[in-house]
């Protein structure tokens, strides 16, 4: 007999409390959620445009899972279990690349196309019932959703068009640039922290004006009455229109700068992709918090840009703030706050849900909780 699992009440968002603070550093809520969070859902892979040349790759690791996905001669776009069949040597151990015309497993040789068909596999001329064509990467799962690919390791659920209905008009609407765009640069940060914490924090406006002070000029760039987040099911977007009279971003003159948009602009989609972008920039970010662990995340941060025209400076210095000051104070939060979810002093909060001040308002956080805790005690 296991510890009894853990339990909470998500229907009294205005009320009652918020979800335990055990959710976010037990081990068998842990062991859930990968069962039934992370092994059942789509995850986002890369830009299509990452695959425009045969054998261009990019591998996705999935908690203990491994995925290729690569670009056949053939223009499609396949993806696989990034393992050699002959003894389970991980092939490609990188994030990207471009393969020849064989990926060559570095234990025995066994060689797979990028149709994931065994080419060649040495010395097995004698033996008994191995017949080549029967040895290939197994395939995974993958569909392109709004021209980014994702991959999913379950293959009954819906497909994203379904599980996020509407995502991607609502994406179009603020990125008129969405299929031209190509990888500016992507890093992996390591966070002591629950994935969920890492969300949370990022999905509510409460502590924009209340926390450090590189959220406070992120604040001064939106007209912050307008901001407004709102849940859609697996999805949900939080958005903030321009404050118009702004003269600076980032530490830089917005005069003569060029902008996909004007708006703060974000949308998830549950349970760990978001993709958004900053007012006045001509950029498309990805924020993925990629649990390691119950205590441990990597958020990877990776920035987008239409292809084929040059990053205007404002853009490039949204990067550098992200990267160098609001991404690291909102980090340094989300590991005083895991730290804090231990506490003898804590165990439950409060939700600050409050319709008058929509804008601050966490009403998302709660509904994200809840599609966490439904996903794993459903
Ligand atoms: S494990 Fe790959 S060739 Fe032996
Ligand atoms: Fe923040």
């Amino acid at each position: 007999m296991g510890e009894p699992r853990l339990t909470w009440n998500p229907d009294n968002p205005e009320t009652g409390p918020s979800m335990p603070a055990a959710f976010f550093y037990d081990p068998g809520v842990f062991e859930e959620e990968k069962e039934r969070i992370f092994r059942r859902c789509w995850h986002v892979v890369g830009h299509v445009n990452e695959f425009d040349e045969p054998g261009k790759y990019v591998v996705q690791d999935i908690l203990e899972q491994s995925v290729i996905v690569i670009a056949g001669q053939d223009g499609a776009i396949r993806a696989f279990h990034n393992v050699c069949r002959h003894r389970g040597n991980r092939l490609i151990t990188g994030r990207r690349g471009k393969a020849g015309a064989v990926i060559r497993c570095a234990y025995h040789s066994w060689c797979y196309e990028q149709t994931g068909a065994l080419r060649a596999a040495p010395r097995t001329e004698h033996l008994k019932d191995f017949r080549r064509e029967d040895w290939g990467l197994r395939p995974v799962r993958m569909e392109i959703f709004a021209g980014w690919v994702f991959v999913t390791l379950d293959d009954t659920i819906a497909p994203l068009a379904e599980i996020a209905p509407g995502a991607e008009a609502e994406m179009r609407r603020f990125f008129p640039d969405l299929d031209n765009l190509e990888l500016v640069e992507e890093t992996d940060v390591e966070v002591a922290a629950n994935w969920k914490v890492i969300q949370e924090n990022s999905i509510e406006g409460y502590h924009f004006d209340l926390s450090g002070p590189v959220h406070k000029e992120l604040a001064a760039l939106i007209d912050f009455a307008g901001y407004r987040l709102t849940p859609h099911g697996q999805w949900w977007t939080y958005i903030g229109p321009p404050n118009t009279g702004a003269t600076h971003a980032y530490g830089v003159p917005l005069a003569g700068a060029t902008w996909q948009t004007d708006w703060f602009f974000n949308i998830g989609i549950f349970p760990n992709t978001t993709f958004y972008t900053f007012p006045y920039t001509d950029m498309v970010g990805t924020f993925i918090m990629i649990p390691t662990g119950p205590e441990t995340s990597i958020l990877r941060f990776g920035y987008y840009a239409p292809k084929g025209r040059p990053v205007p400076e404002v853009t490039k210095a949204a990067i550098a703030w992200m990267n160098t000051q609001l991404g690291p104070e909102d980090i340094e939060l989300n590991v005083t706050n895991q730290k804090g979810l231990h506490s003898l002093g804590f165990g439950s909060g409060r939700y600050l849900i409050d319709p008058e001040r929509p804008n601050q308002s966490e009403h998302l956080v709660h509904h994200f909780h809840k599609l966490c805790y439904e996903a794993i005690r459903a």
